[in-house]
Formats: C-alpha cells, sequence, structure tokens
C-alpha cells in the first residue's frame, strides 16, 4: 500500500507524531510519503495514494489552516479511499476535556467536507522553554484553567506512542 502522511504542526510535536507514523508503516512494509501541509508542493499526484492519514494539532480550539485548506480543497478524493484523522491537542489527555478534544474534531470535519474512516485523539506536549509570553499565557490560564488542571509549568510530552502504534495497525488493517 502506499500512504501518504499530510501534517500541520505549530510547535513540532505534530511534525514528531507524523514522522513517528511513517516509519511505523515503513517498517509494516508498506510504501509511505510524509508531507508539511505548510510545504506542500503542487506536482504532489494524491491520485497514486492508496490511503491518507492527516495530523494536525489544535491552537485556539482550531486546526492548522494549511490542513483546513488541503482537507477542503481535496475531501472528494479523500473521502474516496480509506483515510485516518490524527488530532493533536491537550484536550485530549486532560479530565473531563474528551469531548472538547472531540467538539474539535467534529467542527473541522464538518467544515471541509470530509468524513476520517477513523479518528484519533492524541495528547500533544507542553514547551514552555519554547513559548512565548502570550503562548504561555494562553496554556496556563485558558487550555489548563478549563479543566482545573494544574499546570505543569515545564516541558512535558503528553503522547501515547502504543495509543498511536494501536490506531495506525488498525488503520493499515482496515484500509488493506
Ligand atoms: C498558544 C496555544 C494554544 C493552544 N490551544 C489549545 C486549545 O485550544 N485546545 C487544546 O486542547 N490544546 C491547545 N493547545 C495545546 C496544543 O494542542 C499542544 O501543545 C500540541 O502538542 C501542539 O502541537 P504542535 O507542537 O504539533 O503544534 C494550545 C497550545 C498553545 C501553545
Amino acid at each position: 500500500m502506499n500512504v501518504l502522511i499530510v501534517y500541520g504542526t505549530t510547535e513540532g510535536q505534530t511534525r514528531k507524531i507524523a514522522a513517528w507514523t511513517a516509519t511505523h508503516i515503513g517498517e509494516r512494509g508498506h510504501q509511505v510519503e510524509l508531507r508539511d501541509s505548510a510545504a506542500l508542493e503542487s506536482v504532489l499526484k494524491l491520485g497514486a495514494f492508496d490511503a491518507f492519514i492527516v495530523a494536525a494539532s489544535v491552537h485556539h480550539e482550531h486546526h492548522q489552516d494549511t490542513i483546513t485548506n488541503f482537507v477542503f480543497a481535496h475531501h472528494e478524493l479523500l473521502n474516496s479511499k480509506p483515510s485516518a484523522l490524527i488530532s493533536v491537542s491537550l484536550s485530549a489527555v486532560l479530565e473531563d476535556e474528551k469531548t472538547e478534544a472531540q467538539k474539535y474534531v467534529d467542527r473541522f470535519v464538518s467544515v471541509v467536507g470530509w468524513q476520517p474512516r477513523m479518528t484519533l485523539l492524541l495528547g500533544g506536549a507542553l514547551r514552555f522553554t519554547e513559548y512565548d509570553y502570550f503562548q504561555e499565557q494562553v496554556v496556563k490560564f485558558i487550555v489548563m484553567k478549563r479543566s482545573g488542571a494544574a499546570s505543569p509549568e515545564r516541558d512535558h510530552e503528553f503522547t501515547d506512542w502504543n495509543a498511536l502504534a494501536d490506531f495506525v495497525d488498525r488503520f493499515l488493517e482496515t484500509a488493506g
């Protein structure tokens, strides 16, 4: 199978997740290509792929515009082939916030007209050492406060790599 992974990232965690996914799929004996939605070449022949994985992270309750534009432009092709969405956020791992993480996905897919066959809500990371003042305030006082969780105030990775591996294996099984 020939799989295309397109990702959107702002601080880099989703790039790491997408790259890990590409390696995992390659190890399972499939061909795989990885593309950043912010640097997609127009010559990319989407029709040559058998399956698609879109990975994007959430900021201010929305996925990246570059991902929204890519999926909206190609939703008919995506709907006609096996496709999966990996939505990376903090809400995905915060107590009582799972419905919030699902809401981001529901809004996204309804706007772009895409029905991914499978969706994974996956925890991202906090990178306080890389945030500017504004980003730090948003994470501490909006994202974390909403769930009542204490902000760790240090870098922390919440991504569940085993859950990601299970999801990708199930996707390859159903797509194949
Ligand atoms: C400024 C800012 C705003 C964020 N807004 C949200 C949000 O609305 N909901 C949420 O669940 N997570 C939010 N997050 C957490 C990110 O989704 C998380 O850090 C993710 O790992 C970022 O992935 P990336 O590094 O691929 O961009 C926000 C993070 C930052 C820095």
